[in-house]
């Protein structure tokens, strides 16, 4: 079914790989939810349990998509079922990758609608925007959601950027695009955090975060940390098992998830420093959702000094993150497409992103004209998001745990992660008992609608 491995591309070398994946994992949930979450949900309760959650599911998990990916060599689909071929396993199991695939396609159709209002402001700063008062900076963004055709236009270019760089190929549009955007955003964001620390209320910042106030941490707290860490790390949609289908096999799988899960937490870390200065530096209360970024922050930006150069670079970042996020989202869709029904990469790209661009058209009218259509009291955009965040991504992150660590035996597995025998067998337990027993916990919330 897919092709013999010696036709797909690998990373140019392990560090390649590791930059990819960050650049997946990195994106709007670590610079827009992140800071958010942090301060509406009990501040440093939610930054403990996050960090806590990260090392204790998502790594691991981050580990497991990668080793499958690899051992399967081949996109999500491909990929589970030639592991489960190879160790006997049911090849219902092809499902997980479907699930994964289809979801990502899914989650990209309102994201690239969320990027395009980051262009939307990009612009903005570009050409001297400045709101003086909180009800100015509502009222902006309120008329941005109230223009279809303005969120359309910007999620059409948010869409040919992303698939232009998905149809070049792994190598010439992914690694490249990846090795130009991922240090430039470090190096923005390492600006703009000292920019909050000297003009803005870094210690007020520091205080709303890591200040540690046992009472706060209540089991809504945990449940939340938890899915935000799934989402923050790409887990369970093929996104990174696509990518570690393309990892030679001399990377260490625990060396580099260990620096993808490290590097992505520090991001999210020092966005939520930087952004929450400016924020308290202003006297202002950090508004909760899309309002932190686009209405606090631009009232912020208007009132300091260097204010317009860093609003531009601020927005430049938050596209980056988002762009080489939702770059991951089209590859493993465009991946089945060529090996499983041999299309080639640049139509196979532009004819998913195309009917993905589709699907976004309706998100852009769900907060307009389309609002009173609901499914289940939520409007497309809201029913999407609740569909993969809270469905989706628990279930195929509880299979791919169980998959690793009960269907495919303990041989396969060892052979190929090669860890050291106590960092297997911590691992392996934790894949076995703590990760699916985690992930059912936060599931049967979200069905039960605990809070
Ligand atoms: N991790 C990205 C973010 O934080 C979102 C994302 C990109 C994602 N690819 C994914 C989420 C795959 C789940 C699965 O914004």
């Amino acid at each position: 079914m897919s092709q013999p491995a010696s036709f797909r591309s690998t990373w140019t070398n392990r560090w390649a790989f590791i930059l990819v994946t960050i650049g997946s994992a990195v994106g709007l949930g670590n610079i827009w939810k992140f800071p958010y979450m942090a301060g509406s949900q009990g501040g440093s309760a939610f930054v403990l349990v996050y960090l806590v959650c990260v090392l204790l599911i998502g790594l691991p998990l981050l580990m497991a998509e990668i080793m499958i990916g690899r051992r399967g060599r081949g996109n999500p689909v491909s990929a589970m079922l030639n592991v489960a071929g190879e160790t006997r396993s049911s090849s219902w199991w092809g499902l997980v990758g479907w699930v994964g695939v289809v979801g990502a396609l899914l989650i990209l159709s309102f994201y690239s609608v969320v990027a395009g209002w980051i262009l939307d402001y990009l612009f903005k700063a570009l050409t001297g925007f400045r709101v003086e008062t909180a009800a100015a900076a509502g009222a902006s963004f309120k008329a941005l959601l109230g223009n279809p055709g303005q969120m359309m236009v910007w999620h059409s270019l948010f869409m040919i950027l992303t698939v232009g760089v998905v149809a070049r190929g792994v190598i010439a549009g992914i690694e490249k695009a990846n090795r130009v955007m991922m240090p430039a955003l470090f190096l923005i964001l390492v600006l703009l955090t000292l920019w909050g620390g000297v003009a803005g209320d870094m210690p007020a910042a520091w205080h709303f975060m890591f200040e540690f106030k046992p009472a706060d941490l209540t089991p809504g707290v945990v449940l939340a940390a938890v899915g935000h860490a799934f989402f923050s790390l790409s887990l369970g949609m093929g996104a990174i098992m696509a990518y570690g289908s393309y990892l030679d096999q001399d990377s260490s799988i625990g060396a580099t998830s260990l620096w993808v899960a490290l590097a992505g937490t520090l991001v999210g870390l020092l966005a939520g420093l930087a952004i929450f200065s400016l924020t308290f530096a202003q006297g202002l209360e950090p508004a909760s959702g899309p309002g932190l970024i686009l209405q606090t922050l631009p009232l912020a930006f208007s009132s300091m000094p260097g204010g317009q150069i860093f609003a531009v670079f601020f927005f430049i970042l938050i596209l980056f993150a988002a762009w080489t996020s939702a770059i991951s989202l089209v590859e493993p869709f465009v991946a089945w497409l060529t090996e499983c029904l041999g299309i080639r990469r640049g139509p196979a790209a532009w004819g998913t992103g195309l009917a993905v661009w589709f699907l976004g058209l309706g998100v852009c009218l769900s907060f307009n004209n389309w609002s009173a259509y609901t499914l289940f009291g939520l409007n497309l955009f809201e029913f999407l998001d609740f569909l993969t965040s809270r469905i989706m991504m628990p279930l195929s992150g509880l299979a791919i745990a169980l998959f690793v660590g009960w269907a495919m035996g303990r041989d396969p597995v060892r052979d190929e992660m090669r860890l050291p025998d106590g960092a297997f067998s911590a691992w392996y337990r934790v894949l076995r008992y703590l990760a699916p027993l985690g992930i059912l916990l936060v599931f049967l919330h979200v069905l039960g609608g605990i809070s």
